[in-house]
This record gives structure tokens, C-alpha cells and sequence, in this order.
């Protein structure tokens, strides 16, 4: 695995999508409004809590956060697979990593700069790996990119849990997630959740998908796919 840190990876491209600025800006009022905004979604952090017992990680086990942001997160991850465990975190945020590398002092966790479409890992290494909140900062494209990525650096038998939104049923939460999203997230984001197009992409990478749960009144889905085989994405 890489020895990356923020101050190796001032030379990385940022996709076109990426608001590189904007991010690093936002990193330090992240984690507050961040608590904010998941109040009604139950708390950030038993919603944390919720993720991580669902993906129900054990002790030594090496795991991969991607798009960690803050490392939140991540943290609560490191709690669960122990000293003898590993998690490392990247992100494209020199300022999210550097907000993650004060906050998490963990001997486990590691934060490295790194675009999600092109992962500075070798194959076959993690046990599982986490995106939570990450897919729907990415048009379609760098989604799929992202999760064939993932895909290929994952065990045989691997995890791959992700956490994002997920459009409710019907009644007053439909109503509120969709003004959210329409009104704090791209056009992208808004199509992905109107199209509810994840499970799909998902499998398209390759992965099969075990289980989902939605939470948060069916604004949040939690899903586990499966690394079966080496092989990746179809087509
Ligand atoms: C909404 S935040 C989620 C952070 C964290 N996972 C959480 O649950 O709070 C999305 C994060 O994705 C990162 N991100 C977006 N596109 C990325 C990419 N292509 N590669 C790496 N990180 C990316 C952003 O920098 C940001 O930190």
C-alpha cells in the first residue's frame, strides 16, 4: 500500500467535475454542518454508528474509506477492526484531509490525497471499503470509474458498503429530500436520485449486491455488494 500524505499529493489532477477550491474552503465548517443537516436524518452520529454496524467490520481486518472527507467516518471504522487492523482514507480535499489527519490521531487510520477514479492501491488488498456520501458528488461517468476502481482493489469476497441518498416512497420525506438535493447538490446528483440509478451502477461494476436497507424515513440507503470473482464491470 502507498505511503501518500497531503503534502505528497499537491500534484494531483483534479477531474473536470471536481470544485477543488470550494472543498478545501469548506473542509473546517464541514463537520458542523454536517451535524446539522443529518439532525433530522436521526444524528450523524448513530447514523455513523447504524452504517458501520451494518457493514459489521472485524478486528484485523484491512479496510479502504473512500471520498473520507473528514474521517469521521473513518474513525469509527478504526474503533472496530482494532490495533492490528488498517483503515486508510483518501480523498481529491487536501483541506478535508488535513481537517481528518488533526481530528483522528488513530495509529489505524491513514488519510492520503487520491482520486477515487484512479486508486494509488495494488489489487486485490482490501477486505472491504466504504463511500459514504461520496458516489453523489460525481457525475455518472466517475461513478462508475470509482466503483470499477474499488472493485479491482478488493479482495476476492470483498465488501463494498456504501451509504448516500435514496429517494423515499412517497409523502412529506419525498417531498424534503428532493428540495434538498435540488437545492444543495449538482444536476447530477439530483438525476441520480430521481433515476435511483445506484443499485444498478453497482452491479455494472461487478459487484453483487447482498443486502440494502433504507433508514432515515427511506431517505438514506445502506448497501452491501460483493467483490464474487476478478472479473470487473460488464461491457
Ligand atoms: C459529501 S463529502 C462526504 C465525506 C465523508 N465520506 C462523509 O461521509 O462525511 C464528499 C467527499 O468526496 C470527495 N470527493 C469527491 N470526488 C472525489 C474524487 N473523485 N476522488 C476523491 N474524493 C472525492 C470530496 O472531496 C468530499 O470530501
Amino acid at each position: 500500500m502507498g505511503q501518500g500524505n497531503a503534502t505528497e499529493s499537491k500534484g494531483l489532477k483534479a477531474p473536470a467535475y471536481y470544485r477543488q477550491e470550494a472543498w478545501d474552503k469548506f473542509a473546517r465548517w464541514y463537520d458542523p454542518l454536517v451535524k446539522l443537516v443529518l439532525l433530522p436524518f436521526g444524528g450523524e452520529g448513530r447514523l455513523r454508528r447504524k452504517f458501520v454496524d451494518f457493514a459489521a467490520p472485524k478486528r484485523g481486518e484491512q479496510m479502504l474509506d473512500v471520498c473520507s472527507g473528514t474521517g469521521t467516518l473513518a474513525s469509527v471504522i478504526a474503533e472496530r477492526v482494532g490495533g492490528d487492523g488498517k483503515v486508510i482514507g483518501v480523498d481529491l480535499s487536501l483541506g478535508m484531509i488535513r481537517v481528518a489527519q488533526k481530528k483522528v490521531k488513530s495509529s489505524v487510520t491513514r488519510f492520503q490525497s487520491a482520486n477515487s477514479e484512479s486508486l494509488p492501491f495494488p489489487s486485490s488488498i482490501f477486505h472491504s471499503a466504504f463511500i459514504s456520501f461520496g458516489l453523489h458528488e460525481m457525475p455518472e461517468s466517475a461513478r462508475q470509474n470509482t466503483l470499477r476502481e474499488i472493485h479491482r482493489t478488493l479482495k476476492p469476497g470483498g465488501y463494498l458498503f456504501v451509504l448516500d441518498y435514496h429517494l423515499p416512497r412517497g409523502g412529506v420525506a419525498r417531498f424534503i429530500i428532493k428540495a434538498l438535493v435540488r437545492l444543495l447538490e449538482e444536476d447530477f446528483t439530483y438525476k441520480m436520485l430521481l433515476e435511483e440509478s445506484l443499485t444498478v451502477e453497482v452491479k455494472q461494476a461487478g459487484f453483487v449486491i447482498e443486502r440494502r436497507e433504507l433508514i432515515s424515513a427511506g431517505a438514506i440507503q445502506m448497501i452491501r455488494a460483493r467483490k464474487i470473482s476478478e472479473e470487473g464491470a460488464i461491457g
